[in-house]
């Protein structure tokens, strides 16, 4: 077998450990297991590449160690990153690992066109797509970090940015149809990335709100849609496949998300994103009173409840309280009370944030129930238990002119009572009160989520016995 057939066999097998490793991703029980395929399959594909290259003919030491010192620092920075990032700091990774990859992905298109500019119109075009994509997803991740670190969370609109990312995209699009008509001109192509830098700028900055968890899957499959083109540059089989996995699997899930969210996609693409207005409203939630509750009242109602829905929220996970709060339900489900989950597809700060945090603590997963399931279940539980959740149960999306509008809820004030567990009158992530708080059923329990469970649990024990 030659070299170049062991290569491509390898990518092969590459090619089936992704796929696999996704279809594992499908269950929280096999997620792991995903994880691990897919990684094995990405250390062949890079054994193999690096295999490529040493049989190319074109390396000399200093390219070796230039490759090499890359290789190691992106990798040590990669997994450095990964181990201690706070789970609730992930969005803000996953956009920078976006980041990198458009920008790397951009870089390849334009060094290749760089060597050689010549290229038949095929290559021109993944060249151009390669760059404008790459560079808007470059652009867009970062400010998109920046923004889910608590820089300009809000929208940032000034006169005439729609304007302007409309020329900037003609801009992008004109340089690119002469790249592809064979101008044979870098600094063509760099007018194109330079213009596509500033779409992906314009086009995130005026995202704020509830709204960012579509822009992140976005992005995501922008990365995979750039990489599967950076592919197509270098024929190089196994980054088109990885790359349009990424593009593809992104895509579903930005449909799925933008369903969850009932926001339009193309809505998002052309700056006009959102249906709620940009503004904080000061809603209900200043008219009416708040109730606060004590903890030994709080575990009263829990402990002579026949059902309690908990709905947990970002706060579960910015305090890692679900331990506590699998803890205090151990002891309910010992008293006989039915316990479930009500998950929110954005509650937290990432897809699925509130399935890992609860799979950590080992909540069996027939608990966990979806906004559809458990909806029209909430107006008979005795109590829902809010732990750390705000804009995903706020009755406000309901009515237009907001800035959750048109978001499904889950239908809490639906329920006989409710209690919610969190430090303040603090708003959520899209800055708006919240009506839930001054609800007549509703109590406050004004703690940190970890103390308050891990209070709320000793007071139950006390009380029961
Ligand atoms: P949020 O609306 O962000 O509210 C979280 C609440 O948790 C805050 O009001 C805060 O109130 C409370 N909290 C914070 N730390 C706490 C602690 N240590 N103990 C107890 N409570 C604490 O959360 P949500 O309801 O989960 O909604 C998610 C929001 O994030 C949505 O607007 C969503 O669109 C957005 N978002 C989601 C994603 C994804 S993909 N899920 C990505 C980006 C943005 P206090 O400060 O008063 O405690």
């Amino acid at each position: 077998m030659s070299l170049h057939q062991a290569v491509n066999l390898a990518f092969l097998v590459a090619a089936v450990c992704f796929v696999l490793g996704l279809h594992f991703m499908n269950s929280p029980a096999t997620a792991r297991r995903g994880n691990q395929v897919s990684a094995a399959g990405m250390v062949l594909a890079v054994a193999a590449a690096f295999a490529l290259v040493a049989d190319g003919g074109a390396m000399t030491a200093g390219r070796w160690l230039v490759l090499l010192c890359g290789a190691l620092v992106g990798a040590g920075v990669g997994l450095w990153a990964a181990r201690s990032v706070l789970m609730t700091a992930m969005p803000q990774l996953v956009s920078l690992f976006n980041a990198v990859g458009g920008g790397a992905a951009t870089m390849i298109a334009l060094a290749d066109y760089a060597r050689n500019p010549q290229q038949g119109s095929g290559t021109a075009l993944a060249t151009v797509l390669d760059v404008i994509i790459g560079s808007v997803t470059f652009a867009g991740s970062l400010v998109a970090a920046a923004k889910l670190q608590g820089y300009a969370s809000q929208p940032i609109r000034f006169a005439g940015s729609r304007l302007a990312n409309l020329a900037l995209a003609v801009v992008a699009l004109a340089s690119a149809v002469a790249v592809v008509a064979r101008v044979e001109s870098l600094p063509v192509l760099v007018v194109t990335l330079a213009a596509a830098l500033g779409v992906g700028v314009l086009m995130v900055l005026p995202i704020g709100g509830a709204d960012m968890p579509v822009v992140i899957s976005l992005l995501n499959a922008f990365t995979g849609t750039a990489v599967a083109m950076a592919g197509f540059v270098l024929s190089n089989t196994i980054l088109t496949v990885a790359g349009a996995l990424v593009g593809a699997s992104g895509t579903i899930l930005t449909k799925l998300m933008a369903d969850a969210m009932n926001r339009s996609v193309p809505a998002i693409m052309v700056g006009g994103f959102g249906t709620g207005a940009a503004g904080i409203e000061a809603s209900g939630a200043g008219g009416g009173s708040v109730r606060s509750i004590e903890v030994d009242d709080a575990a009263l109602q829990l402990a002579y409840a026949e059902r309690v829905i908990v709905v947990p929220g970002y706060g579960l996970a910015a305090a890692q309280a679900q331990h506590e709060l699998r803890a205090l339900a151990a002891v309910l489900e010992e008293r006989g009370v039915d316990v479930s989950y009500a998950i929110h597809p954005v509650a937290g700060r990432m897809p699925g944030h509130m399935n890992v945090l609860l799979a950590e603590a080992n909540v069996p997963y027939d608990q966990l129930k979806e906004m559809e399931e458990v909806n029209p279940e909430l107006p008979r539980a005795d109590v829902a238990l809010v732990v750390g959740a705000n804009d995903v149960t706020n009755p406000a999306a309901r009515r237009p002119g907001n800035a959750v509008s048109g978001m499904p809820i889950l239908d809490v004030d639906q329920a006989k009572s409710v209690i919610v567990i969190k430090r303040s009158m603090a708003s959520g992530y899209a800055g708006m009160d919240n009506e839930l708080y001054t609800d007549p059923r509703t109590a406050m329990l004004f703690s940190d989520a970890k103390k308050g469970l891990a209070a709320l649990t000793a007071a139950t024990k006390a009380l029961v016995g």
